[in-house]
């Protein structure tokens, strides 16, 4: 497979397991500067996981995540933490601290990771903001916002130091088809204005349709990668489980 020179991030030969169940072995694929790429495959098959192994809070049983020549999992601490700073990251369960307004939720990560002034803390807070369409959200509790505004509150809370890579996992799951839309023209801006490379897992076809160049299907019973294509390839002539899967299209 052609792969682009330059990748942000290769992926060689990774396997992973808890114990010695495997979940997915001999994954191999470049994350390209500028890309959406959507993870997708069944339930359990392994996305979440497989977020974890690229942000380095689980260790691979076989294999390698390389930022540029730097292996993720070999990494001391420095260049560990240097490598995160380029990250940022949505976990599934997107949560805000619920003891925090939204506006210190999304400065939070300018006040762990940077000395960053009070001012100017607020002010690239509420920029952020401003970005994910929450321009009068800073002073709010995240009890008081909806379900896709509290999913927009935690982008811009990822995107707080400015990383240039977004993981995303699942980010439109339970929002109604309106946020859920709304967030799928979120990433597309963030890719266009911000040049912001996107690594998104989805279980919504519509969604990966809509935003995703490229779609890296994790098939659940050959517990490996079976397809790495744009959806639309991959809709008309990907093996025959990928082609089922896309076939969910217009479901929620
Ligand atoms: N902490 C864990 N310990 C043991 N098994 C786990 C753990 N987390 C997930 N698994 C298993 O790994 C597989 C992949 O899980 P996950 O990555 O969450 O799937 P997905 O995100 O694709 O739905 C599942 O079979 C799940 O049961
Ligand atoms: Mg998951």
């Amino acid at each position: 497979m052609h792969e682009a020179a330059d990748p942000l991030v290769r992926v060689v030969g990774l396997t992973m397991a808890f114990g010695d169940e495997v979940v997915q072995r001999d994954l191999a694929f470049d994350i390209r500067r500028g890309e959406v790429l959507a993870i997708v495959g069944a339930s359990g098959c392994g996305k979440s996981t497989l977020l974890r192994h690229l942000i380095g809070l689980q260790t691979p049983a076989a294999g390698q995540v390389l930022y540029g020549d730097q292996d993720l999992h070999q990494a001391e601490d420095e260049t560990l933490a240097v490598l995160r700073r380029r990250f940022g990251v949505m976990f599934q369960a997107g949560a805000l601290w619920s003891s925090m307004t939204v506006g210190e939720n999304v400065m939070l990560p300018l006040r762990l990771f940077t000395d960053t002034p009070a001012d100017e803390r607020e002010r690239l807070a509420r920029w952020k903001l401003a970005l994910v369409g929450l321009d009068d959200a800073f002073e709010l509790e995240p009890a008081e916002l909806s379900g896709g505004m509290r999913k927009r509150a935690a982008i811009a809370r990822a995107l707080a130091l400015d990383p240039e890579l977004l993981y995303l996992d699942e980010p439109s799951s339970g929002l109604d088809p309106f946020s859920a839309a709304r967030l799928d023209g979120l990433i597309l801006n963030l890719r266009r204005h911000l040049g912001t490379t996107v690594v998104m897992v989805s279980h919504s076809i519509d969604s990966v349709f809509a935003v995703a160049d490229r779609l890296l299907y994790l098939d659940h019973v050959e517990k490996t990668m079976t397809a790495l294509d744009a959806p639309r390839l991959l809709a008309e002539s990907g093996p025959d489980r990928v082609r089922a899967f896309l076939q969910r299209r217009g479901r929620p």
